[in-house]
């Protein structure tokens, strides 16, 4: 454990700016309040016992729970943490493709998604990128109309400029012109990537949700994938949310990073600030928790630090702190009080009750 300095220990309520001479001191995107509740399925025969009078056991999901954040235009944010923690679910709402539970999600100051009636998504300035670009993409349709649809439908090109206006995103990201023609199989998974990112970029964004986007890709061609992020968000001045489980990926492409654990926010830092020093006690498990290798007389040995305990079912998080169950510092209070999210100086917020310990 190390020893907090006495000016970085006072929770203050500052905003922490982002570190990239790209990102622009406008607030570009913001995340108020925001929350997703899923109620269970219940299967057909436990509904029909149901009806009969059997107890039934209908419990909710609460996979993102009260996250409130800001991003400067121009800015990309790291979400990491666990599987199951609620990142694509974070994603999807920052997307506008998923109605929150509670709170809402403004763009330039604008709400993405109707908030009454049919929830419609109110902009195409904001499109995700899916961790599965083989699924995203429909095998029956050419790739080249596959990028039309959405920017014909939208009115961003004339049927007269459609063929060039698509040729045009395709040799952006490194493929052919002629890929158009061609059908989702023929392509391998990097190139598949290339076209999701080529069709999300087609609608002319300023904001990408990008949802484990190189997870799905070997070793060798996840480098190029992400390189590809960078050299557009460097272009075309983009604001991106970068959603990955793996903490090295988040470390090279970011400028913030957030720590999400069963639904919320726990810390929110500069990147540089994050890996150098964790301080929430789940971002420094997290960190810990990613094996390195060494070499000793005997060969490379690995360091195997996993976290400690299980993680807790959604279905029933514990109360307080949801991390108290596996944390070396728990005590009474995080086990009944859940601690909010302070700005411990202008680089980072985090949300623990013991944090000038950590
Ligand atoms: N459509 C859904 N219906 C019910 N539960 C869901 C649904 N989508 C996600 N969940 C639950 O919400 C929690 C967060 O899921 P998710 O956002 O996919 O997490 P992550 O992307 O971090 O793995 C999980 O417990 C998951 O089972
Ligand atoms: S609030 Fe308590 S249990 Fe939660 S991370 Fe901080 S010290 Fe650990
Ligand atoms: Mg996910």
């Amino acid at each position: 454990m190390t020893t907090a300095h006495a000016a970085d220990a006072t929770p203050r309520e500052v905003s922490n700016a982002a570190p990239s001479a790209v990102a622009e001191a406008v607030v570009h995107l913001q995340a108020c309040g925001l929350g997703r509740r899923f109620e269970s399925r219940v299967a057909l025969g436990d509904r029909i016992a149901g009806w009969l009078g059997a107890p039934s056991d209908r419990r909710a999901v609460q996979a993102v729970d009260g996250v409130d954040f800001e991003l400067r235009r121009g800015e990309v944010l790291g979400l990491v943490g666990e599987s199951g923690c609620g990142k694509t679910t974070l994603g999807r709402m920052l997307a506008g493709i998923l109605p929150p539970s509670t709170g809402q999600v403004l763009l330039g100051g604008q709400p993405v998604m109707q908030a009454q009636g049919r929830h419609r998504k109110t902009t195409s300035r904001v499109q995700m990128v899916f961790q599965d670009p083989f699924a995203s993409l429909d095998p029956r349709m050419r790739i080249g109309d596959a990028l039309a649809e959405g920017p014909l439908a939208h009115g961003l090109v004339t049927r007269e400029a459609l063929q060039d206006y698509v040729a045009g995103w395709l040799q952006r990201v490194g493929l052919p012109a002629d890929a158009g023609r061609r059908y989702p199989h023929q392509f391998s998974g990097g190139q598949r990537q290339r076209i999701a990112i080529a069709r999300a970029l087609a609608m002319q964004p300023d904001t990408l949700i990008c949802d484990e986007p190189v997870a799905s890709l070997d070793v060798s061609i996840q480098a190029q994938i992400l390189n590809l992020f960078l050299q557009l968000r460097h272009e075309l001045g983009l604001t991106m949310v970068f959603i990955s489980h793996h903490l090295g990926v988040v470390r090279h492409v970011c400028d913030r990073v957030a720590v999400m654990y069963l639904g919320r926010i726990v810390e929110i830092a500069h990147a540089e600030a994050l890996y150098a020093r964790p301080r929430h006690p789940y971002s420094r498990a997290l960190l810990d928790s990613v094996p390195r290798l060494h070499l000793d007389d005997e060969g490379p040995v690995a360091d195997l630090h996993p976290i400690q305990g299980e993680l807790p079912s959604p279905l029933a998080p514990p109360p307080g702190c949801h991390f108290h169950q596996r944390c070396p510092l728990a005590n009474d209070r995080c086990r009944q009080q859940a601690p909010g999210l302070l700005a411990l100086d202008e680089q980072r917020s985090v949300a623990c009750h013991q944090s000038e310990f950590t």
